[in-house]
């Protein structure tokens, strides 16, 4: 990968066509596969480098994992009972859904696992799902709630009744993964809902799992049969074609197989509540074993977006799209604010701070909050130079942003597009966006 792209300001874009697999079902494939019976067979897996580290560390736990095409995957599953110690600390990359949900299915594990990360992940914080582990039973230790993660081995967990005090699914993921080795029941009651990728999956490898109001229950020590998961395009990825094409299809842009689970799309109420003019058409046979996440295609044209506040409830089911939405505010009429949005400090980048400096320097009026951002729409943006501080969101977010640009934007560290978006290059200059690498 590049260290740097180039954008060419202006330009249209169109076409029909789709973008790679999800991550955060290509993570839960994996790791549920391992811990299932049997062998799992994926399709669609994201060959990105958050999900192939994810593959790496289970494959150092002793599960033999197969890929006979690059989005194809056979994982060997070894049961709960089955991994063994790794040789050294399992390196989780830049991949944060990765690390933590790892915590949760170490935790249970009768051996000691330390888990690292690079420079970025190093940097965030573990305590929100170390904690509730230790109240499991588990045996942890961060460096100041920050990785490396340092787990002994536990005979045995406990299941708990905890109130998540932030809508992370990452968090949730963690402690029903630990939930499935501990005696008892696990309950969990979410503040507010976040993507449920987990809870389908998991049925569909046969757990039985209660879902009602806010909490979610499951009892300790049910086994998962090996099933057969095709995983849908990532919607997120797809999230920079929406907006490219609200900004700039003059005729259709269409995104065909991308996943529309409903804790994931709040961009899409987003954007239409910005006026932008989206049409999703669902596909028949959905994309996981037992028909567990909704597919679509999702047509959308050039629009004129009005800016808004957006409702914080939305904010959850949108957090990873919101520094592509900030664009999209960018070059709206009139204001919009984000708030209830501090869960974006604590993601790759501080992607508040991120986004903020990058509207700053194409010339974008902005005023940065605690735990959110105003921004006031332009007619048109400044080119300039963004630092993405190695995000590939932000990166990713601006390359978009020089479609209304009026000189060429520059976009430095830009490697990390690799984690979730292998072939983005391709895809936007297909696209119409004109991205050189540098
Ligand atoms: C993810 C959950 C979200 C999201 C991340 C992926 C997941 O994080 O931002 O990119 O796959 O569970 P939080 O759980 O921290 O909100």
């Amino acid at each position: 990968m590049p260290r740097r792209w180039r954008v060419a300001p202006g330009g249209a874009v169109t076409g029909t066509f789709t973008v790679p697999g999800d991550k955060s079902i290509s993570h839960r494939a994996l790791m549920l596969g391992a811990l299932a019976h049997g062998e799992t067979r994926i399709s669609g897996f994201l060959e990105g480098e958050d999900c192939l580290a994810t593959a790496r560390a289970l494959a150092a736990l002793g599960v033999q994992i197969e890929r006979p095409a690059a989005t194809e995957v056979r994982v060997h599953g070894r049961a709960a009972a089955g991994l063994t110690v790794a040789s050294a600390p399992l390196d989780m990359g830049n991949a944060g859904t990765a690390i933590r949900l790892m915590m949760g299915v170490l935790a249970a594990q009768p051996f000691d696992s330390t888990l690292i990360g690079d420079e970025s992940l190093m940097r965030r914080p573990m305590e929100r799902v170390a904690q509730p582990l230790r109240s499991m039973g588990a045996r942890i230790e961060t460096d100041a709630g920050r990785p490396p993660v340092v787990i002994h081995g536990t005979p045995q967990l406990r299941a708990i009744d905890y109130v998540l005090p932030v809508a992370s699914a990452q968090v949730k993921s963690a402690l029903l993964l630990a939930g499935l080795a501990a005696r008892g029941r696990t309950r969990l009651t979410e503040p507010a809902p976040s993507r449920d990728h987990t809870e389908r999956m998991l049925r569909a490898f046969g757990v039985a799992l209660e879902q009602a109001g806010g909490v979610i229950a499951l009892e300790g020590g049910q086994p998962l049969r090996a099933t057969a998961v095709r995983i849908p395009a990532d919607f997120s990825s797809a999230a920079f074609f929406l907006v490219a094409g609200a900004l700039a299809a003059e005729r259709p842009l269409r995104l065909t197989n991308i996943g529309v689970n409903p804790t994931r799309t709040g961009l899409l109420e987003l954007l239409k509540l910005m006026g932008a003019d989206i049409r999703v058409t669902p596909r028949e046979g959905g994309a996981t074993g037992h028909n567990a996440e909704p597919v679509a295609d999702i047509e959308v044209r050039r629009s004129a977006l009005q800016g808004i506040t957006v409702p914080e409830k939305l904010v959850p089911l949108a957090i990873d799209e919101l520094p592509v939405l900030f664009i999209a505010a960018a070059c709206a009429s009139g204001e919009t604010l984000v708030r209830g949005a501090a869960e974006l400090r604590v993601k790759e980048s501080d992607r508040l701070a991120a986004m903020a400096a990058g509207l700053q320097a194409v010339g974008v009026e902005h005023e940065l909050l605690p735990d959110g951002l105003r921004v006031r729409g332009m007619p048109g943006l400044s080119g300039g130079t963004i630092d993405s501080r190695g995000d590939h969101r932000i990166a990713m977010a601006f390359a978009v942003a020089a479609l209304r640009a009026r000189a060429p934007i520059e976009i430095v560290d830009v490697a990390n597009v690799a984690t979730s978006f292998p072939g983005f290059e391709q895809r936007a200059r297909q696209a119409g966006l004109g991205v050189t690498a540098l």
